[in-house]
C-alpha cells in the first residue's frame, strides 16, 4: 500500500470511529472506539463484538449446534436462555476454542477468526469465560487470588507476587469494590460463601480486562440477595465489556434485561426466538419447548 493510501485509510478509520463513538452512551470511550488499532488487536470499530454464523457441532451424528447464528454488539449484555441440552454451553465451548465446530464461522470483532485460534490464544485476545463451578485458589486470600490472575501465564506468577505496580494495586482495589469483596480482601478464599466465590472468580476474569465475558449459569446456587448483587455487578460491567450470560433463573434475566434488552432463546442447537424478554415469554413456540414445562 502506498503512503497516501495508508494515510487516506487512517483518516477514514478515524472518521468512522468518531461517528461510531457519537452513537454510544459513553461516547465510545469505554468500548475503545476512537483510537488506532495495533496489528493483531481485535477490531471493534464496526460495533460487533462476536459474530457467529451457521455454527454446527455434531457429537456422533447428533447436532448439539445446528446452524447457529448470533451477533453480540460491543458493550452489549446479552442473555441466552433455553431448555437443558439446547446447546448453550456447547456454544461457549465453540467461542473459546474448547470445541471445534464442523461448519460455520466465528469472529471476535470484525477481523479475528476464532476458528483459527487455540484455546489459550482466544483467552489472550480478550475473551474470558466463567464456568458454572467456581475455581478459585481456596488456600489463598481473596487479594492473592486477584493478584495471581494478573499473570495469565502460570510461569510468570511466581515472580509477580513481590513486585506489584501502583497501577496493578489500583486495579485490584477497583475489582475488589466491583465484586463486593473489599472487606474480605485478606480472607482465605476457601472460607467465602458460594456466591462470594463466584464473584471472586468473576473478579479474576476482570483482572485480565477481557472485552467479551462469557458467563454460564453464574447465579446457580446463589441466594436471592447474592443473585440481585450479581445482576448489579453485570449491569455495571455492561458498556465497558460485552457480556453473554446463560441463565435459567428468569428473575435474574429480568433484572439484567431491565424490560427492554434483547434475549436469545436457543433450542435444539439454533435460535428459536429473539427479542424482549416479555415478548419471547409470550411466544407460543418458546412456551411449548421451555417456559411452559
Ligand atoms: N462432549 C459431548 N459429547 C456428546 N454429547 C455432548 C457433548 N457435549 C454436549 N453434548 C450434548 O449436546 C447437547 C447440548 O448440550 P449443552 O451442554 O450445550 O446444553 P445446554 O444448553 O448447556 O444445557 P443445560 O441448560 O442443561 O446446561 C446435549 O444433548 C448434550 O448431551
Ligand atoms: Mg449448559
Amino acid at each position: 500500500m502506498t503512503p497516501d493510501l495508508m494515510e487516506e485509510g487512517t483518516k477514514r478509520m478515524q472518521a468512522y470511529a468518531r461517528r461510531q463513538a457519537e452513537r454510544t452512551a459513553s461516547g465510545g470511550r469505554s468500548a475503545s472506539f476512537g483510537r488506532l488499532l495495533k496489528v493483531g488487536e481485535p477490531d471493534f470499530t464496526h460495533g460487533v463484538a462476536l459474530y457467529l454464523e451457521d455454527i454446527t457441532v455434531s457429537f456422533d451424528g447428533f447436532k448439539a449446534l445446528n446452524a447457529l447464528s448470533l451477533t453480540v454488539n460491543v458493550g452489549e449484555l446479552r442473555c441466552i436462555i433455553g431448555p437443558n441440552g439446547a446447546g448453550k454451553t456447547t456454544m461457549m465451548d465453540c467461542i473459546t476454542g474448547k470445541t471445534r465446530p464442523d461448519a460455520g464461522r466465528a469472529f471476535f470483532g470484525s477481523t479475528i477468526d476464532l476458528l483459527r485460534l487455540t484455546e489459550p490464544e482466544i483467552a489472550q485476545i480478550g475473551i474470558g469465560r466463567k464456568f458454572q463451578k467456581p475455581t478459585v485458589y481456596e488456600e489463598l486470600s481473596v487479594f492473592e487470588n486477584l493478584e495471581l490472575a494478573l499473570a495469565a501465564d502460570r510461569r510468570a506468577r511466581a515472580s509477580l507476587l513481590s513486585r506489584l505496580s501502583g497501577a496493578q494495586l489500583d486495579r485490584i482495589g477497583e475489582v475488589l469494590t466491583l465484586i463486593h469483596l473489599r472487606a474480605e480482601a485478606q480472607r482465605t478464599a476457601g472460607l467465602l460463601s458460594h456466591g462470594q466465590k463466584q464473584w471472586l472468580e468473576i473478579g479474576m476474569l476482570l483482572m485480565q480486562d477481557p472485552k467479551l465475558l462469557l458467563l454460564d449459569e453464574p447465579v446457580a446456587g446463589m441466594t436471592d440477595e447474592e443473585t440481585e448483587r450479581t445482576a448489579e455487578l453485570f449491569l455495571s460491567l455492561e458498556g465497558q465489556h460485552s457480556l453473554v450470560v446463560v441463565e435459567h433463573d428468569m428473575k435474574f434475566v429480568e433484572l439484567l434485561t431491565q424490560g427492554h434488552k434483547k434475549v436469545t432463546v436457543l433450542h435444539e442447537g439454533s435460535v428459536l426466538a429473539e427479542g424482549r424478554l416479555a415478548d419471547v415469554q409470550a411466544n407460543d413456540k418458546v412456551v411449548e419447548v421451555y417456559l411452559g414445562r
